[in-house]
């Protein structure tokens, strides 16, 4: 079957502004908002002094409170904390500077602002009674594409399950691109984040749900990210590097959006929340892993991958790994007693659903241990992988 023309629906953030210096129109983009925001930051906005900065740019009339996070990928009891304070006052909107779990965390709390039940009912699938509150989007780190997606990844703080709650009225109603505000991160946070970014657009591109909109997207935002993300992580970055990396991450937002994911995401999910392994890491270390895996089911597209990353797709991703010193951390570790809640969580993800290949039990037993994991009977597993397998 040929791929549709279209993602149904096509959900696209309504206003993007570009370029350096375009946070500062923060306040021009929510006028039509309402006279009371909210501004969710990370440490890195208040430590550079933006949030202080921005504070001051208020314009007469507009009252903006600021709650910071605290870091770490959002919990549901972090994201509970944020609304009972949100629900203290009238708020009109929010906006959120940040990395990926600031986003992540401010767009769930727009979107429950006014719901009826906790946020752990519709972390269990309770559909949605409310619309959110309007919504601005402004990355400082090139990764999860959040800005530019309808959904929130959220932790389970008792028993670490990671997911989304996604809702099509979550779509950010602004988004601000700044290359400005990627000046300052960390090497290692831009070397995880970025590599999230070619995962989800690598993903997105050999879903079973893609489109010809999705690939021709998905193709520059590889591009995008092969190109630019070695220079800001090398320090050697022109605005233009900074832009075309936001960007890339950006259209990979908007590519999970029109087409979902695979099988990285689903496994990466609970290896990252179990044993604490930053989302862009384990997704770095399993997209070589998953694109052995698919590549029989991939056929042309494998090859039109490889040329948008100027040589062989696996190749030029480890050598990716290795100039951004990205090892292993599970070589050797003992998974036994996590095995069958990773199992089961990667087999059950709505990512893995979209995998081009379907993916089996042996799959997963067989990324695991490229990754250096301990398996529990390695050779009863490594058999059953052969039977089923054969
Ligand atoms: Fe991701």
């Amino acid at each position: 079957m040929t791929a549709p023309f279209l993602p149904d629906p096509l959900l696209l953030p309504p206003t993007t502004l570009s370029g350096p210096g375009r946070i500062h129109a923060l306040f021009e983009a929510v006028q039509d908002w309402g006279p009371r925001g909210l501004l969710v930051i990370g440490k890195s906005a208040v430590k550079s002094g933006l949030s202080t900065t921005l504070t001051q740019l208020a314009p007469p009339g507009i009252s903006l409170d600021l709650a910071v996070h605290v870091g770490g990928e959002p919990t549901l009891d972090q994201l509970e904390l944020l609304l009972q304070s949100i629900r203290s006052r009238p708020i009109d909107w929010i906006a959120a500077i940040g990395g990926g779990s600031v986003l992540d965390l401010a767009k769930a709390a727009a979107g429950l602002a006014h719901a009826h039940q906790s946020p752990t009912a519709y972390f269990n699938g309770a559909p949605l009674e409310v619309d959110p509150l309007p919504f601005l989007a402004a990355p400082t780190t090139a990764g999860t594409g959040s800005e530019a997606t309808v959904n929130a990844v959220l932790i389970h703080p008792g028993d670490r399950r990671k997911k989304s709650i996604r809702d099509p009225r979550w779509m950010p109603r602004c988004v601000i691109l700044d290359p400005n505000l990627l000046i300052g991160c960390p090497a290692p946070v831009i070397a995880d984040s970025g590599m999230d970014a070619l995962t989800q657009a690598i993903e997105a591109y050999t879903s079973r749900y893609a489109s010809r909109l999705s690939d021709s997207v998905a193709l520059e935002s590889i591009d995008l990210l092969h190109r630019h993300l070695p220079p800001v992580y090398s320090g050697a970055a022109t605005d233009d590097d900074r832009l075309g990396l936001l960007s890339g991450s950006y259209f990979g937002g908007l590519v999970l959006s029109m087409a979902r994911l695979g099988i990285v995401h689903g496994i990466a999910h609970p290896l990252g929340s179990l044993y604490h392994i930053p989302h862009g890491r384990i997704c770095a270390l399993c997209l070589p892993l998953a694109l052995e895996l698919n590549r029989t089911s991939l056929g042309e597209k494998y090859d039109r991958l490889s040329c948008a990353l100027e040589g062989d797709a696996i190749s030029v991703i480890r050598s990716h790994l290795s100039a951004f010193d990205i090892h292993s951390p599970l070589e050797g570790v003992d998974i036994s007693d996590s095995l069958e809640f990773i199992v089961k969580e990667t087999l059950a993800s709505g990512s893995c659903q979209a995998n081009c290949k379907t993916v089996t039990r042996p799959d997963v037993l067989t990324l695991l241990r490229d990754l250096g994991c301990r398996l529990p009977t390695m050779t009863a597993e490594r058999s059953s992988i052969h039977r089923e397998t054969s």
